[in-house]
């Protein structure tokens, strides 16, 4: 591990210590070897005047919701250090009383909460207390005789404290341990099944600190546990990778959850090594690398076999075992769904309740495997023991953080596909959709979509949906990249010349059928057997006002969109056995749009004698409609206001007397 500091960068710190803990903890949060998605914490104990000129102690610790990595100055909570110091003397607090004890000893009542180790922050007697979950020391305490392990590397320097549930107890407990230690001869304290801390009252020291203690195991192991750890993942899916298996896992284990999630399948080399290990059965099935990781990915993972059914009912069945036989009676069963899996010769599988999250245990599950093969390379893979594991699962206040994560999108955890997304509605029904909580697979045959979309939760992806390989494999990657496909914007479209029939030319008519006609029917074909396995299905086709109220000149498209409208009516007719809806939307001058220009507008406008402004509204509401407006009903079309609706057709148009 490399020391990230640079003098330079410090120098802008000068002597203010809550910006050089503001440095030194993005720092280790830039490590993922450190710290993962808001692990680890860090403080400062610093003197402050009140308003009354008197000089307090104060413990800034990092506060939750805060991730060490991109910190600032408001992500610590200012707490009165004597307070906390005296709330170690207690002999006993439950976590509930001890969270709301630190929150009252804040000096700003508006600052995020002070983590839950607050305390043991406040009776190390330095000023900068460093705490990390570092994989390498984390593997050695997890394998055979990690505690002589550590002492072989560390010596005396290192102060080694048995496994004991994060909160009052830990910090009671070291507190009790630590009293009669010579802490200026201790440089960092182990603690087995957990993590590290290390300390100092010089910022720099106790970061450096943390990178040596943390080197020297990761040495120790690169002699003893030397394990492959594969190449660099690709971003396409290889060819051998089971969609539809990976579609249906995705279907059977949110069902269980009660609750859409998407899956990141890693199919990179690491993975799938660890994947077709004859022991893996056993291997990952023992426990999280760290108990604080047990909300993201549950006790063990999912063993992936033959029959994806009995395997995610035999998983639940055995989640419900461990609540029955751990449970004082007064618990709620979480959900009984994995939230990790291993699938044999394809790799692992993070889960998640949208992109997110999945990623986030995604990160943990790439951690834990390389940490599992190491310390089986030691001798053998340890995790804490259920009743441990279940503590911390089950802790008041990691259940508090989820239930503070607050209500869920209508659309979280479900997947959608929109075509012709780099503009006009396509794009709006992107933002839409994501705005609603669903992962999306952006399609356009214009390049720039690649990068049209810098939000997380989207991939844009150039396709030509008149091409059945384009559109294969784009699919294919939007499966292969969230798990699934429940939702379908069938929306890309042109607007071909005005041409009469007596002076039609052929090849505007050909483009317009194929883009406009045969390129839904392509999209469509393709999406059927991953929307059969997707969650509350729907699709949702884009027609036009000219379906209904065709004009002169407009043959080609209008004869495209009655087309793609009846095809929309029958596969309402042949999905509906299978829970598919399909449901069409007709728009009518939607002018924030690529097809609409000022040219054309005014040109338009001119022709039916009105301002652009007259014309803008000529409908018999008198409103402007926008591309937004048309992507909340798709959004609604696709979520379960319309769940008891197919083969519908819905104007979005202001009103016209021709269509009604
Ligand atoms: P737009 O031009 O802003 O967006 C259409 C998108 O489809 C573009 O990004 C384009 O690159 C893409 N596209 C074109 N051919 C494609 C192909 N072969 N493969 C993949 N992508 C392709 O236009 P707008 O208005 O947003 O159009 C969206 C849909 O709405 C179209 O189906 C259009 O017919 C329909 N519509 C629009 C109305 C309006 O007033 N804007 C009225 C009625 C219907």
């Amino acid at each position: 591990m490399k020391s990230l500091w640079n003098t330079k960068e410090a120098k802008k710190c000068g002597d203010d210590p809550l910006a050089q803990r503001v440095y030194t903890s993005r720092l280790i949060g830039a490590e993922p070897d450190l710290v993962l998605h808001g692990g680890g914490n860090t403080s400062v104990k610093a003197s402050v005047r009140n308003i009354f000129g008197d000089d307090e102690e104060i413990l800034y610790v990092k506060g939750s919701g805060w991730n060490l990595e991109t910190i600032e100055r408001e992500g610590f909570a200012p707490v009165r250090l004597d307070v906390l110091r005296r709330m170690a003397e207690l002999p006993e607090l439950s976590d509930t009383d001890m969270v709301s004890m630190q929150r009252s000893a804040m000096i700003d009542p508006n600052a995020p909460a002070p983590s839950v180790e607050a305390i043991l922050h406040a009776i190390i007697p330095f000023r900068f207390v460093d705490h990390t979950h570092a994989d390498a020391v984390v593997t050695l305490t997890n394998s055979p005789n990690g505690m002589e392990r550590i002492v072989e590397i560390y010596g005396e320097r290192v102060f080694v404290v048995p496994y004991v549930m994060p909160g009052f107890v830990l910090a009671k407990e070291i507190y009790e341990m630590s009293r009669d230690a010579n802490w200026q001869e201790i440089e960092a304290m182990i603690l087995l099944g957990h993590g590290v801390f290390t300390f100092h009252d010089d910022a720099r020291a106790s970061y450096e600190r943390m990178i040596e203690i943390v080197t020297a195991a990761e040495n120790y192991l690169e002699k003893h546990a030397r394990i492959d750890r594969g190449k660099k993942n690709t971003a396409a899916p290889p060819p051998e990778i089971d969609l539809t298996g990976l579609a249906s896992l995705r279907r059977e284990i949110s069902e269980c959850a009660g609750t859409a999630l998407t899956a990141r399948l890693d199919s990179g080399p690491a993975a799938v090594h660890f994947s077709l290990r004859n022991d893996v059965r056993d291997i990952a099935t023992r426990g999280p690398l760290t108990p604080d990781h047990i909300i993201r990915t549950r006790r063990s993972a999912l063993i992936v076999g033959p029959d994806i059914v009995a395997d995610v009912l035999a998983w639940a069945e055995d989640y419900r075992g461990y609540f029955d036989r751990n449970t004082n009676g007064e618990l709620t069963c979480l959900d009984p769904a994995p939230r990790w899996a291993v699938w044999r010769g394809m790799g692992t599988i993070a889960l998640g309740p949208g992109d997110r999250a999945a990623g986030i245990v995604a990160d943990i599950v790439a951690h834990t495997v390389t940490a599992i093969e190491r310390a089986e390379a030691l001798g053998g893979w340890r995790a804490l023991d259920e009743a441990d594991l279940f503590d911390v699962e089950y802790w008041e206040l990691e259940q508090a953080k989820l239930a503070g994560a607050g209500e869920r999108e209508v659309l979280e955890g479900h997947v959608a596909l929109v075509t012709g997304a780099a503009s006009g509605i396509g794009r709006s029904c992107v933002e839409q959709l994501l705005a609603l909580g669903a992962c999306v697979g952006a399609l356009d045959v214009n390049p720039e979509i690649q990068h049209r979309f810098p939000q997380t939760g989207v991939i844009g992806i150039e396709c030509d949906v008149t091409d059945p390989d384009d559109v294969a494999g784009a699919v294919d990657e939007v499966v292969y990249r969230f798990g699934g496909l429940d939702i379908l914007v069938s929306n890309a479209g042109i607007f071909p010349t005005s041409e009469t029939i007596a002076e039609m030319d052929a090849e505007n008519w050909d483009r317009s059928l194929s883009v406009n006609l045969s390129g839904h029917r392509n999209i469509l074909q393709k999406c059927l057997p991953y929307l059969e396995l997707g969650i509350d299905p729907a699709v949702v086709m884009v027609g036009s006002k000219n379906v209904a109220a065709p004009g002169p000149g407009v043959g080609a498209y209008s004869v495209a969109k009655a087309g793609l409208t009846q095809l929309a009516r029958i596969a309402a007719l042949e999905f509906a056995p299978l829970g598919i809806r399909v449901n069409v939307i007709h728009p009518s001058d939607v002018f924030d749009t690529g097809i609409w220009s000022d040219e054309v507008l005014e040109s338009r406008a001119a022709q039916y004698g009105m301002t652009v402004e007259e014309y803008r509204t000529r409908n018999l509401l008198g409103v402007e409609i926008e591309s937004s407006d048309v992507a909340a009903l798709v959004g609604a079309m696709a979520g379960p206001l319309f769940s008891r609706t197919t083969g519908a057709q819905v104007s979005i148009d202001g009103g016209n007397e021709r269509t009604i």
